[in-house]
């Protein structure tokens, strides 16, 4: 709910122009919060050069002074940020410490949601990886069992093309080499719950790019994990996690310190675009 405060209100009509929902007014020459269809958005917050503005049930504290030193970011650094980012597939045995696992997460909070929802939620694996490593191991083995089963089914079978490699890795599981995780120290698995939004997909996927750009800037390095986001539809993991019903997997991150120094960027596909 938008509470303003009138003593600090001028007035000047700033809330009201940018409220999606026409949800504030003005009246009497102060603005007036209708709370009808208001989404929390907090652009009201934003943009009063009078501070007047609260919304019930959020943290004041969340709410920074903008200051274009802190603030800013330089295009080309951005980029190349960007196109330096590897997947890291070999990382150090150390810790990654709390402090910068909550930043992470942080990240993830403020990333914008379809209707600002807010439909994620986080779990961060540590203590129990190797647990984890091996449910989903076994699991990624069962279905490779289960090969022949599948091998019609139109949806199942588009990964057919992974059998073999988590055959492998199942193999190299057996010999004390980890091609699943990688032997990362930690996993931040971000989750959607299917009651508060049906766009949540995608919130989970900006999320995650933005979780791990900020791991990077961080020192940190990031591998998504698809196969344990495949893996986690079983119920084995959904025990495992804890998942009540309505929370899904959308993406997965291990994280920790890479064992690896890149020297360069790669190559991508030139972009398709339609000019119109
Ligand atoms: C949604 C998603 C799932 C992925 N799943 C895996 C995975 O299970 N295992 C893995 O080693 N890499 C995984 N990757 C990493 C991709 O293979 C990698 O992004 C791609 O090869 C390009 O390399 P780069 O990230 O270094 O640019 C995944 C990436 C994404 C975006």
């Amino acid at each position: 709910m938008i509470n303003i405060d009138i003593n600090k209100c001028n007035g000047c009509g700033l809330c009201v122009n940018d409220c999606i929902y026409n949800d504030i007014i003005i009246v009497d020459k102060k603005a007036s919060a209708l709370n009808t269809l208001c989404n929390s958005c907090g652009h009201c917050i934003a943009v009063c050069p009078q501070n007047a503005v609260l919304l019930d049930n959020y943290d004041i504290k969340d709410v920074i002074e903008f200051n274009p030193k802190n603030f800013t970011i330089k295009p080309d650094n951005l980029l190349n940020s960007i196109k330096f980012r590897r997947s890291i597939r070999h990382f150090k045995k150390k810790k990654v410490e709390v402090e910068k696992i909550k930043k992470i997460i942080d990240v993830g909070r403020f990333t914008p949601t379809a209707n600002n929802n807010q439909p994620l939620s986080f779990i961060v694996v540590q203590n129990r990886m190797e647990e984890l490593t091996k449910i989903t191991m076994d699991l990624l083995y069962d279905y490779v069992n289960e090969y022949e089963t599948y091998m019609n089914d139109p949806v199942l079978n588009q990964n057919i093309k992974y059998i073999n490699r988590w055959k492998i890795m199942y193999d190299e599981y057996k010999k004390g080499k980890d091609l699943l995780f990688y032997n990362a120290p930690i996993m931040i698995i971000i989750l959607h719950d299917r009651r508060k939004s049906p766009y949540t997909l995608i919130d989970g996927g900006l999320a995650a790019t933005n979780m791990e750009l900020m791991a990077n800037s961080l020192k940190l390095g990031v591998c998504h994990s698809g196969f344990f986001t495949f893996a986690a539809e079983n119920q084995n993991i959904r025990d495992f996690l804890y998942l009540p019903s309505n929370k899904y997997v959308v993406t997965s991150l291990l994280i920790g310190y890479p064992d690896i120094k890149y020297l360069r960027t790669v190559p991508r596909k030139k972009p398709e675009i339609q000019w119109f």
